[in-house]
């Protein structure tokens, strides 16, 4: 094929354009060049996407297929228009934050509601209407597409550096602080599987809408099965929602969170996707383990970001939550030794 890849100097796009490159695949790259480089193999194109006529140096070139991962409608308005008719399969990476229901757990791509209509008039997305504007860039690409919703992205290059905190933190072992119970849902997708599955997506012609994550686990088995990959010995202390908010330790991602956390019961549904259609159309994952040792692998060797708990924050949170506890209490009782995680 001759793949163009709207993007592809950062994380997903550059995992992309790499595993296309070693299917034998033409890739070319077209950005500003500003995230990063694009991988070894692929051709790269200076686009400015925010300029009216910013994709015109395309305006020659023939491509099979295309993937775009942009955030923000109009620049994914400026593509349809210039080249949706030139290209025979297009795939535009969406997000599981286009839904608008949280809660209920186990919904499907083909049939979860989505978030609502103002998000037509979004030319450029910010945190705060990035749900919203994903919606309005699925809606400017009309049907036949493959509309691939990713969940949490996780894996060597993840510039968020959440996830990366966890093989992080294990491999430091200790009483390692975790939120919720062990029963919590975790869900999230190894980059490099999905971009095999958005190639593979490509290859085979595939449409339609699709949640782009892997299978929901306990927190309990996704923290012993990173701890055992990493040979990690450690116990888990597991605090509650309220302790977490009296002592602002944030959701979710960035500075003074538990990464992956999300309250319940309102982010319930989060990590229960079904994706069985997913891999019912070829998406395949790796095991927790491997995602788990190659990103710790590579938050070492490239220094990769971690965000999250400071080790001194940390530590002053494990005491203030022994404190606040019945001596009875802060034994085995609430902290979880490892080996002998409950899984499933
Ligand atoms: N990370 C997650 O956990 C997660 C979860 C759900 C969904 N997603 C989705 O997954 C995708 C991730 O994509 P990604 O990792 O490749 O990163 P990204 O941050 O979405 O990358 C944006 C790409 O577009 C390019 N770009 C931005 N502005 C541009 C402009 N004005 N003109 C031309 N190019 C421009 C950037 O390159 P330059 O800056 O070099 O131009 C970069 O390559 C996104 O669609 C995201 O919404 C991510």
């Amino acid at each position: 094929m001759r793949l163009l890849i709207l993007g592809g100097t950062q994380f997903l796009g550059r995992a992309i354009a790499a595993h296309a490159y070693t299917m034998g695949h033409d890739v070319t790259c077209a950005a500003r060049g500003l995230a990063g480089k694009v991988p070894h193999g692929a051709r790269f194109i200076h686009v400015d996407r925010d300029e009216p006529d910013g994709l015109a140096l395309l305006a020659d070139e023939e491509f099979d297929a295309l993937v775009d991962v942009s955030r923000h409608p109009g620049q994914v308005r400026r593509a349809v228009a210039a080249l949706k008719q030139r290209v025979e399969h297009w795939t535009f990476v969406s997000t599981v934050t286009v839904y608008a229901d949280n809660r209920t757990t186990g919904q499907r791509a083909d049939a979860a509601p989505l978030r609502g209509p103002t998000a037509l008039e979004i030319e450029h997305s910010t945190e705060e209407t990035y749900g919203a504007a994903k919606v309005a860039c699925e809606q400017a690409i009309g049907e036949n597409a493959f509309i691939c919703r990713a969940g949490l992205i996780v894996g060597p290059e993840d510039p968020t550096g959440r996830f990366t905190y966890w093989p992080t933190r294990l491999d430091r072992g200790g009483e390692v602080l975790v939120p919720g119970t062990p029963d919590d849902a975790v869900q999230l997708i190894d980059v490099r599987d999905l971009a095999q599955w958005i190639v593979h997506a490509a290859q085979t012609r595939l449409v339609g809408y699709f949640d782009g994550i892997g299978p929901s686990y306990t927190r309990g088995r996704f923290l012993a099965e990173c701890a055992d990959a990493l040979g990690s010995s450690c116990t888990f202390t597991w605090v509650d929602r309220a302790f977490l908010e009296r002592h602002d330790i944030r959701r979710w991602s960035g500075p003074r969170s538990l990464p992956l956390w999300l309250p319940l019961p309102d982010y319930a549904g989060f990590n229960t996707r079904d994706t069985s259609p997913a891999r019912d159309s070829g998406l395949t994952v790796r095991t927790l383990s491997e995602t788990a040792r190659d990103t710790l692998l590579w938050a070492r060797t490239a220094g990769g970001p971690v965000t999250g708990l400071t080790a001194d924050e940390e530590s002053a949170a494990l005491k203030a939550w022994h404190a606040s506890r019945p001596q009875s209490d802060t034994d085995d009782s609430l902290a979880t030794r490892h080996p002998a995680v409950p899984s499933r």
